[in-house]
């Protein structure tokens, strides 16, 4: 169901891999309801080719940019505000990724350049992106910036490792940036934070299976699917949710609130 909240705006979109992506969902999401964009991602990721088949579905050009360097971010937004022929109304930055998960080192005996370099791509990414729009004064008035982050940021969840770390760093940042970018552009910076979703970022976690069966039982609502995730973006977006900033939302049938469910004490309890 389309209801054209997105007219007339412009956007970047970072992140979208493949069809399950959550940054997938949320452009053909963003495309329905009227909005433009322009798609990014890593080269790396883009040499796939999958996204291709994204941008030709939702209008949308591709620049190619790893969120970790300066000089591909600034790139991106001046081309970016050329393409779509002003200033951007929204951003989403859909980006993750441990090597010291995708290469199973412990937490405990973390390879500390995989963690920086984790660390990079995962949270400060974000800080730079959020310099080159500030700087280059790129995003219109009443703007929305979001960032994807997950629970592991407050509480443990042993096989999430250095991730839930640079979870925690990037929230910090979407408060800490936010301020600056309300006070001075009006613009809000908020995180949504996410239920287990199957992706390639996700599935790479240890135990996912069993994690996001776990993550469903405990949840009233059971888990937000990606297309979950980019409609509440798309509320995000959109001119409904203007006052809201500084926040990390939680997107997760209700499983931040649960001390125990029915279901996981059935699963427990003996003869
Ligand atoms: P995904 O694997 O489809 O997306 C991750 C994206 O990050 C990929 O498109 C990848 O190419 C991109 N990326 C990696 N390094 C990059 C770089 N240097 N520059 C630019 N882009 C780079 O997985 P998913 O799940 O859609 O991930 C999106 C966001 O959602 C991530 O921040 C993730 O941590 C977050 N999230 C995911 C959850 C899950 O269970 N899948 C749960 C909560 C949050």
């Amino acid at each position: 169901m389309s209801y054209n909240l997105l007219k007339g705006k412009r956007g970047i979109i970072f992140g979208a891999l493949d069809e399950h992506s959550i940054a997938w969902k949320t452009a053909e999401r963003v495309h329905e309801e009227g909005g433009k964009f322009v798609l990014t991602n890593a080269p790396i990721a883009l040499r796939m080719g999958q996204i291709n088949e994204l941008a030709e579905k939702t209008n949308a050009e591709i620049i190619p940019a790893d969120a970790t360097k300066m000089e591909d971010l600034e790139n991106l937004v001046e081309k970016a505000t050329e393409i779509l022929g002003g200033k951007l109304d929204f951003v989403l930055h859909s980006i993750g990724m441990s090597v010291n998960v995708r290469k199973g080192k412990h937490y405990t005996e973390q390879n500390y350049d995989w963690t920086h370099k984790g660390w990079d791509v995962s949270a400060v990414s974000f800080h730079k992106t959020m310099n080159v729009l500030y700087n280059k004064d790129a995003m219109n008035e009443w703007g929305s910036i979001v960032a994807l982050t997950y629970m592991a940021a407050q509480r443990v969840f042993p096989d999430y490792n250095d991730m839930a770390d640079n979870k925690a760093y990037l929230e910090s940042i979407a408060r800490s940036f936010g301020y600056f970018f309300g006070r001075d552009k009006k613009v809000r910076v908020n995180t949504i934070s996410q239920s287990p979703t199957p992706t390639t970022a996700g599935k790479g976690v240890k135990g996912f299976g069993g994690f996001i069966s776990y993550a469903d039982k405990m949840s009233p609502l059971g888990n937000a699917t990606a297309i979950d995730c980019a409609n509440y973006t798309i509320t995000l977006f959109s001119d409904l949710t203007k006052r809201v900033t500084l926040q990390n939302l939680y997107n997760d049938g209700g499983f931040s609130n649960v001390g125990v469910s029915d279901g996981v004490i059935e699963a427990f309890e003996e003869e």
